[in-house]
């Protein structure tokens, strides 16, 4: 059922290559949604690592500048199409988007809605949209780690880094999480047995907590390091590697890092030593839009379950209003938050 409105609606731009007060703030009319959309009032978005890369241009396949950042949101749906079950109006959903979720308002396929369960706070089931989803299908889809392994967690204070400490402590593993020492109390307290990510011995000192190696290792920092992921694998364990972090600053190409770390992958899976090596891409299979859907809702509504639950706790950071958003992303790049920044409606 749609509705007009002549309510006026803001979002933030990325124009360019900017430092973060270069975003812009504009206010347009409040879009109607088509055929199969919803309008979503948006209650919560985060601020994830994806859009410190699309504003220096690293991100691997973003869209062209200018446009509306945002990975995820939660929301209540304001109004919806034609062909769109009216009952959804006034339901607090969650939905991936990769952009746009930094607005008041954003219009998405009703389809892609997740329902965030009923009492959980939107911030926090914000903090489970891309992090959560992208734990859950490394650490059960790929990995598949079982109680009693040892598994390592690169950035573990992280939004994606401290979910999968989480859901692997949850699942019965014991976990050793890389991490800088101002962040290892709070890597503590998570589960896991923290380890500094700029140790020259990082490796000798992940070989001293598991001298027979770790049966998974979950790698986002890409670059030469790497190799030691790969390295402190058992002899059956698995490598998941899911972004080059470590090349977020530097000049040049934002795809040769990934088809990089590509070959070098093909190329350990081609050994014959038992090691599994895969790169985690949390958009792959959408062109079968049905069965990613299903996936994405089964995943998305286990991970929301355990939040609603107790079993997992939100690592909020910092709730920002959306008005700020250069200091929400000054902070989320300041090395000094764990979990993630969360940008708020005012
Ligand atoms: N492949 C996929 O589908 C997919 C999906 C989602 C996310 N990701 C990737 O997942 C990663 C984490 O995303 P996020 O949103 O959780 O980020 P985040 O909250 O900003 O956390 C980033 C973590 O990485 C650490 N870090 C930053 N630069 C590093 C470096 N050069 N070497 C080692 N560690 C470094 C940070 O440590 P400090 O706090 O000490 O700086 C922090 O623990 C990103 O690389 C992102 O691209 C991939």
């Amino acid at each position: 059922m749609s509705r007009q409105s002549t309510e006026r609606v803001v979002e933030v731009v990325l124009p360019g290559v900017v430092e973060p007060d270069g975003l812009v703030l504009r206010h347009r009319d409040r879009p109607v949604p088509a055929r199969g959309q919803a309008l979503v009032r948006v209650e919560a978005s985060g601020v994830s690592f994806a859009e410190q890369q699309m504003r220096r241009a690293k991100y691997y396949d973003q869209p062209a500048f200018p446009f509306v950042p945002g990975y995820d949101l939660v929301g209540t749906v304001a109004e919806v199409g034609p062909d769109v079950d009216a009952t959804l109006v006034g339901r607090r959903c969650a939905a991936l988007t990769k952009v746009g979720g930094w607005a008041s308002h954003a219009l998405v396929d009703a389809a892609d809605l997740v329902p965030v369960p009923d009492g959980v706070d939107p911030a926090d089931a914000e903090t489970f949209v891309v992090n959560g989803l992208t734990a859950w299908q490394m650490l059960h889809g790929i990995a598949e780690v079982c109680p009693g392994q040892t598994v390592l967690v690169h950035g573990a204070n992280g939004g994606v880094g401290s979910t999968l400490v989480q859901l692997a402590r949850l699942a019965g593993a014991r976990v050793i999480g890389t991490a800088s020492p101002r962040h290892h109390d709070a890597v503590r307290d998570l589960g896991a047995t923290p380890v500094d990510y700029r140790s020259p011995d990082l490796a000798a000192e992940v070989r001293a907590l598991a001298p027979n190696g770790v049966d998974a290792v979950f790698d986002h920092v890409g670059g030469p390091g790497i190799v030691d992921s790969y390295r402190l694998l058992a002899p059956r364990g698995t490598l998941v590697a899911y972004g080059t972090a470590s090349t977020r600053d530097q000049r040049g190409s934002s795809r040769l890092p990934v088809l990089k770390l590509f070959a070098r992958l093909l190329w350990w899976n081609a050994l014959p030593n038992g090691r599994t090596t895969r790169f985690f891409n949390i958009w792959a299979g959408r062109r079968n839009a049905a069965r990613f859907r299903a996936r994405l809702t089964r995943d998305l509504g286990a991970v929301f379950a355990l939040l609603a639950d107790g079993s997992l706790r939100p690592q909020v950071a910092a709730r920002v209003p959306l008005e700020r958003v250069a200091d929400a992303v000054r902070l989320a790049e300041s090395g000094t938050v764990t979990g993630k920044v969360v940008l708020v409606a005012s």
